[in-house]
């Protein structure tokens, strides 16, 4: 196998999750001690990228984030751990799931605090999209990922056609 048909193999989701853990200081927080939620999207949108790059085995950039709903705050001192998994591949485009949850750093005591998916492209050394393995679904709950990721993308795609023709219309 050469290099650029090894590069091209199949992957597993497990080859490219990634696991994230971060104490919260007050840099991260308001005044009441409850974390900002753009620190938490950052955050989620790293670990995200970096899933996919360890898929796409090449350098990528976000094109779509999902709506993000804060189920519970994170106080500062709380540990942040986030975990990304990719669930879905297109021809250049990766759909990466990403949860977070927030644990108590004495108790070990943890909550869900929200999810989120992000899609990422993978660039040629042009920055031009560029192409990426394919996806080995070894069990149920992957298959359930990708078809719920193909709906996801539907919508996705339609709205990016109503944007442009948005953008279109004022334009004229
Ligand atoms: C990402 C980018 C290179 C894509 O360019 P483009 O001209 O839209 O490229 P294409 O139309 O060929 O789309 C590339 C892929 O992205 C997907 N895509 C594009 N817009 C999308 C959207 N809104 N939602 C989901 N997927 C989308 C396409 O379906 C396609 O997927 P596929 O190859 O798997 O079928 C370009 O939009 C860009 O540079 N955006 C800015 C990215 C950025 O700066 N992000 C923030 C910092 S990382």
């Amino acid at each position: 196998m050469n290099e650029q048909s090894e590069q091209q193999a199949n992957r597993r989701p497990s080859d490219s999750e990634i696991e994230l853990a971060l104490l919260m200081g007050p840099n991260d927080a308001n005044a009441m001690g409850n974390v900002h939620g753009g620190v938490i999207m950052r955050l989620a949108d790293e670990a995200g990228a970096l899933a996919a790059m360890r898929h796409a085995g090449k350098l990528v950039v976000t094109v779509r984030i999902d709506s993000m709903t804060f189920l519970e705050p994170v106080r500062v001192g709380y540990l942040l751990q986030l975990k990304a998994r990719v669930n879905w591949v297109g021809n250049t485009s990766i759909e990466v799931g990403v949860r977070v949850e927030a644990s108590n750093p004495i108790t070990g005591e943890g909550i869900h605090t929200n999810s989120a998916y992000f899609v990422y492209v993978a660039l040629d050394e042009r920055g031009r999209p560029s192409p990426v393995p394919g996806l080995e679904l070894e069990n149920e709950a992957q298959r359930r990922r990708w078809q719920e990721a193909e709906e996801r993308r539907e919508i996705r795609l339609e709205k990016r056609t109503q944007a442009q023709e948005s953008w279109q219309s004022h334009r004229r």
